[in-house]
């Protein structure tokens, strides 16, 4: 192997800039030569391909977002699209590629692998937390703490007013995001898609605190929850339940952007080496993942079958508690 890419994929995490640094160092390290490729699939598809050198990935280790920038390509779905990708990947001599993503990302590159003799190891980045074979993904550890943060502040005023908050927190599909920040900012209760949200159930609740003569009442809300978003579950109790003065904040993308905290920048750069010394090992369709602080590699097909699992007893931590 002499020369390999880096690309980033799927939405962006904090943490992927401190992944592609570790990526090209330890390339170069090795004694390979390490491309970028910019805008995921899409870029691979339009030739975007960048020489990356020590220099190039300086003072990045602390920035959000991605240098590569990233993207979500229809047309790396197409065989033609494809095709195009890996003429794109053999002239410029690439022998092994560093894919840093979510599961379309890994679903993207196995479906590629299946098609041609190209290597792919897959890093996970994605602000989620929902891939099966590692503890944290990149960036989820930044986005859990930029949630606790803001709903920190919130807590201040509503309790200033006496009102009931429902923040929701990113999650398509996972309520990992949900429930570790609303453990830690100490919730009413958090509505996640995994479990099924009883509108009935939360309101009783919210009645019991209210009865309590608790002044306010946070509830955080993954924005995938069966229920619907904030909005929709805020108009819901407030039809049934008018004890407090409501309120909704939707962090949104807030989420996703700033410094990666110095659990994923750890985290990102031992992955980003994991990743170019299994690609050295002969290794290829596998994530690297972190599990009990171990390097774990698991197949492709099994990262992107399997999600991560909400642990039960974290959910009856905010009713224990709230
Ligand atoms: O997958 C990461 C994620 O941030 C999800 O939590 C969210 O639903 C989605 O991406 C938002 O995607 P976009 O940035 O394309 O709106």
């Amino acid at each position: 192997m002499k020369k390999i890419a880096v690309f980033t994929s799927g939405g962006d995490a904090p943490g992927m800039n401190a992944c592609v640094r570790a990526v090209v160092r330890t390339g170069l390290n090795q004694g390979l030569e390490v491309m970028g490729i910019k805008k995921g699939f899409a870029g691979m598809i339009d030739n975007l391909f960048i020489p990356l050198y020590s220099n190039s990935v300086s003072n990045i280790i602390q920035k959000g977002g991605t240098i590569l920038q990233s993207a979500r390509s229809d047309e790396f779905r197409t065989k033609k699209g494809r095709a195009i990708a890996y003429k794109n990947l053999s002239e410029h001599g690439i022998d092994g590629v560093v894919a840093i993503g979510g599961d379309g990302t890994f679903a993207g590159a196995k479906v590629f692998m299946e098609e041609y003799n190209l290597p792919f190891i897959g890093v996970p980045g994605t602000i989620d937390n929902d891939l099966f074979g590692t503890d944290n993904t990149i960036g989820f550890d930044t986005a859990i703490n930029i949630a606790m943060e803001a709903i920190d502040r919130i807590k201040d005023t509503a309790h200033a007013h006496d009102r009931l908050f429902f923040v929701e927190v990113m999650g398509r599909d996972a309520g990992f995001i949900a429930l570790q920040s609303g453990i830690a900012t100490g919730a009413e209760a958090v509505l996640v898609p995994e479990s099924k949200t009883d509108i009935d159930n939360l309101i009783s609740t919210l009645k019991t605190n209210y009865e309590k003569k608790k002044s306010s009442s946070i509830v955080v809300v993954a924005e995938g929850d069966d229920a619907g978003g904030a909005f929709e579950i805020a108009k819901e109790v407030k039809s049934k339940f008018d004890g407090y003065e409501i309120r909704i904040t939707v962090l949104g993308h807030t989420q996703r952007g700033g410094p990666p905290t110095c659990n994923d920048r750890v985290l990102a750069s031992r992955l980003g080496i994991a990743a170019v010394q299994q690609l050295l090992n002969g290794e290829k369709g596998v994530m690297v993942g972190q599990i009990h602080k171990d390097i774990v590699l698991t197949p492709f097909k099994d990262a992107i079958k399997y999600h991560q699992r909400i642990n039960p007893s974290l959910l009856e931590i905010i009713s224990i508690l709230s």
